[in-house]
């Protein structure tokens, strides 16, 4: 029997041209080429342009998934956008996008859930499309996260970076084994003091910079992504041996082999971008996961399993086929 569900017509990316080096940070604050791979992975990252906000690179990245995908902006209903750095503190960056794209029907909203935001927007505008509330959405993880950036912070300015992904996610009724198959979202805010921004409208009234423990949530980061990816399994019946990619969030190469490791998933199934991109937060899933699908890596069919994990505590996982 047929049933409603979400399938991924294409994926787009968006990064801005300015490049900022390990060696560039080198000479901002006390760390080394050296130190910032040996414990990350990271090479580089992108950095918006002055006059570039989160819906420019939020378009730039939707225009791209549209075309791919072979979509019309008119037939998009549903913008749904994981950010942790809007444009504005209202409206919702997702509705510039909807002015700047020119989509003239249905909605646009943000979702924040930090580093994990791509995972809880998808699952969000899945639902959404399941329940027959809208047939084509734009799913986007978008972020300018280095305008958060303490600079003289070397613990947390050499890890991120800036950019955008984007999916469109079409509702259909077919009996075919596609599209978005689980997923599990979950948070804890009693570890909220381990990752979070010093400022906010009705605390300090400042933007405020990103504080984190980083060994701390490293800890954590393993364990409840390997529990998200156990629960997403469990919801179905397939296991770690039909995964044809892992697309992680991009925090750490460590966190990407440990997780890798745990699940018994062998490296050259492992999508990793993390080198070039740093940790670009919302925007780091679907940034990773079009770069396999544009070098063809990705195909057709491939079941991909993805997870995130960032502040709040959130963290998530979900497996869909293209
Ligand atoms: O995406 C959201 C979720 N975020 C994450 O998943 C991040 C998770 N955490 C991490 O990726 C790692 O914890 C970090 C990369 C942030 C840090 O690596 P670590 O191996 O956990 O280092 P550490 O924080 O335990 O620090 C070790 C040492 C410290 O020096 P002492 O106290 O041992 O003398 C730090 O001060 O490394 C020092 N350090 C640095 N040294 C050079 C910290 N940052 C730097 C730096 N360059 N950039």
């Amino acid at each position: 029997m047929s049933t409603r569900k979400s399938i991924i017509r294409g994926t787009g990316a968006y990064l801005p041209s300015r490049i900022l080096s390990n060696d560039d940070l080198s000479k901002m604050v006390d760390t080394s080429d050296e130190w910032i791979q040996e414990r990350t992975g990271i090479k580089q990252r992108h950095i918006a342009a002055e006059d570039q906000v989160t819906s420019d690179l939020a378009t730039a990245a939707a225009l791209d998934a549209l075309k791919n995908a072979g979509v019309s902006v008119d037939d998009v209903d549903l913008i749904v956008l994981a950010t942790t750095t809007p444009d504005q503190t209202f409206p919702a960056t997702a509705t510039a996008v909807q002015a700047k794209l020119g989509v003239k029907s249905g909605a646009a909203f943000d979702v924040q859930a930090v580093c994990s935001g791509f995972l809880f927007a998808m699952a969000t505008a899945d639902s959404m499309l399941k329940q027959g509330l809208f047939s084509t959405a734009l799913v986007i993880g978008a972020e300018t996260f280095t305008r958060i950036l303490d600079w003289s912070d070397r613990g947390t300015c050499v890890l991120f970076g800036d950019g955008a992904g984007a999916v469109v996610l079409q509702a259909e009724e077919t009996d075919d084994d596609v599209g978005v198959i689980a997923h599990h979202i979950r948070t804890d805010g009693t570890k909220s003091d381990l990752l979070y921004v010093d400022g906010g409208v009705s605390s300090t009234g400042t933007i405020g910079h990103v504080r984190m423990q980083g060994n701390q949530v490293f800890r954590h980061a393993v364990t409840n992504i390997s529990s998200a990816i156990k629960h997403v399994l469990d919801e179905t019946e397939l296991t770690i041996e039909d995964i044809d990619w892992f697309v992680p969030h991009q925090a750490n190469q460590r966190i990407l082999n440990g997780v890798a490791k745990k699940l018994g998933l062998p490296e050259d199934k492992v999508v990793s971008t993390v080198a070039l991109h740093g940790n670009t937060s919302a925007a780091s899933i679907p940034l990773a996961l079009h770069t396999a699908v544009a070098d063809k890596r990705i195909n057709k069919g491939d079941l991909v399993l993805s997870e995130a994990m960032g502040g709040g505590f959130s963290w998530g996982a979900s497996l869909f086929r293209l």
